[in-house]
């Protein structure tokens, strides 16, 4: 059998939940710049879906990606002791986009190592455990 033939496996139902959430997110993306559309949904350890869309700035250097601005939402509305569980990103653009390294160092402060983040890979959905995205996570340990 070729692998082009190889039908995609599954998502499981709670992964697929969560990418259609960010799909959804990623209709409310104001990004007259880039014209790029994206929407990330974190599901929380307590089971609560937050979503969040990448908001754009004329500075453009002032751009916020929807991976934290849904971080910050989740934080604004649950409070500092929210834990990551799993994550989502989807774009309407029908491009690759996994989360940008400030996002994922970002989310390192939330997110366990094991978490599954998806996301639209050049060769497709991807699903990978956070840990793998963002090694050597810059984490502060004084001495
Ligand atoms: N963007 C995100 O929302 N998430 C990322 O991880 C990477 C980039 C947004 C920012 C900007 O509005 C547009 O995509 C193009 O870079």
């Amino acid at each position: 059998m070729s692998l082009e033939n190889t039908p995609a496996p599954a998502l499981e139902p709670a992964l697929a939940e969560l990418l259609a959430s960010a799909e959804q997110a990623a209709l409310h993306s104001y990004s007259p710049y880039s014209s790029f559309r994206v929407g990330a949904a974190l599901r929380l350890t307590t089971g609560e879906i937050v979503t969040g869309t990448n908001v754009e700035n004329v500075s453009y250097g002032l751009t916020l990606c929807a991976e934290r601005a849904a971080l910050v939402r989740a934080v604004s509305q649950f409070g500092p002791g929210i834990r990551i569980a799993a994550v989502a990103v989807a774009n309407l653009n029908q491009a690759a986009s996994p989360p940008c390294g400030a996002c994922r160092q970002v989310l390192a402060e939330f997110i366990s190592a094991d978490a599954p983040v998806l996301f639209p890979a050049a060769d497709g959905l991807r699903s990978m455990p956070f840990s793998a995205i963002l090694p050597l996570a810059f984490d502060m340990k004084l001495k």
